[in-house]
């Protein structure tokens, strides 16, 4: 049974509730390829506002794109144009934007437990983590896992080198849990500086391995992360050039993965410093496809959070 009112984090997630996302996510993922895709209706008359209090690009559209596709209204509010900028607090705002009867508050945030936050203190709306600081990104290990299933056929088993600045990445964080507690092998590679302490506490199939290569050998998944300069205190690495020499993906480590690995990026990505530009455009890269699955995957998250009380498999 789902019984979640709100999305905070995979940490709070059973197995059974990823399989019921991934499973639901199907068949949105089957409905908006349909060549005449009708609008759903399972959000009509609700509103959802996406509060986005750091950038983005595929995150704030994708759950724009999933809210409208089942029917519901959608209002995005940036706080460059809101009233924060006039003094008024993160919680404020949320409780009047809740005032004017809106549903859901799809959350991005720079500081961990922003959402968490407001979902202890709003009276009736729902709670989405569209990523908060370094903590958690729950719907991109989603769609990330649902990306892997399709093209893997599973999650358990599977060999998964996420590689790059692990020790700010929330979508490392949130896919190292998600993948451990389905059972896949999770590999995190990264320089010393962006490693965080205890990495290999998210999982009990989770392992930090200190070199690319090693950590690419034999992977059927190799996820690739931008360096997040943003959230980088001084100096923590030397130069771009020098890191995409020992921690960008080219064909020669590529070479060492599984002959059917696929790659991984959650975007943005960095063509040239993570990853060559021909692995980025490659026929191993699912890049793209990556961001298809995340309407999916939201789609099935919005659905969810309205149908509390149903089965883990739908049929
Ligand atoms: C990521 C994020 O914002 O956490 N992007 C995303 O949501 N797809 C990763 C990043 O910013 O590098």
């Amino acid at each position: 049974m789902w019984t979640h009112r709100h999305l905070l984090g995979i940490e709070d997630l059973s197995v059974a509730d990823i399989d019921a996302i991934l499973s639901r996510a199907e068949k949105w993922h089957a409905h908006s390829r349909a060549p005449e895709r009708k609008k759903a209706s399972v959000l009509a008359g609700r509103t959802v506002v996406n509060l986005f209090f750091e950038a983005s690009t595929r995150t704030r559209t994708s759950f724009e794109v999933a809210a409208q596709r089942l029917g519901a209204d959608v209002v995005n509010v940036s706080p460059a144009l809101s009233s924060v900028t006039k003094g008024e607090t993160f919680l404020d705002t949320a409780k009047n934007i809740e005032a004017m009867r809106t549903d859901v508050m799809v959350v991005r945030h720079a500081s961990s437990g922003a959402p968490a936050f407001l979902a202890k203190r709003l009276a009736h709306a729902r709670v989405v983590n569209a990523g908060d600081g370094a903590h958690e990104h729950p719907t991109q290990a989603l769609l990330d896992a649902f990306m892997m299933k399709q093209r893997k056929g599973k999650l358990d088993g599977l060999v998964v080198a996420i590689c790059g600045d692990i020790a700010h990445s929330r979508v490392a964080r949130s896919n190292a849990l998600l993948l451990g507690k389905k059972g896949a092998e999770v590999r995190l590679c990264a320089p010393r500086t962006l490693m965080p302490p205890h990495a290999e506490g998210l999982g009990a199939t989770v392992r930090v391995v200190p070199r690319l290569d090693v950590a690419v050998d034999g992977a059927d998944v190799v996820m690739m992360l931008r360096v997040q300069h943003e959230r980088l205190a001084g100096a923590m690495m030397s130069t771009t050039r020098e890191y995409g020499r020992t921690f960008g993906l080219n064909a020669a480590v590529l070479a060492r993965a599984k002959p059917d690995a696929i790659v991984m990026h959650p975007g943005p990505m960095n063509r040239g410093v993570e990853l060559d530009t021909r692995i980025a455009d490659g026929d191993r890269s699912v890049i793209l496809e990556q961001v298809e699955a995340g309407v999916a995957v939201r789609m099935a998250v919005l659905d969810l959070l309205f149908t509390t009380g149903t089965p883990a498999q739908p049929s």
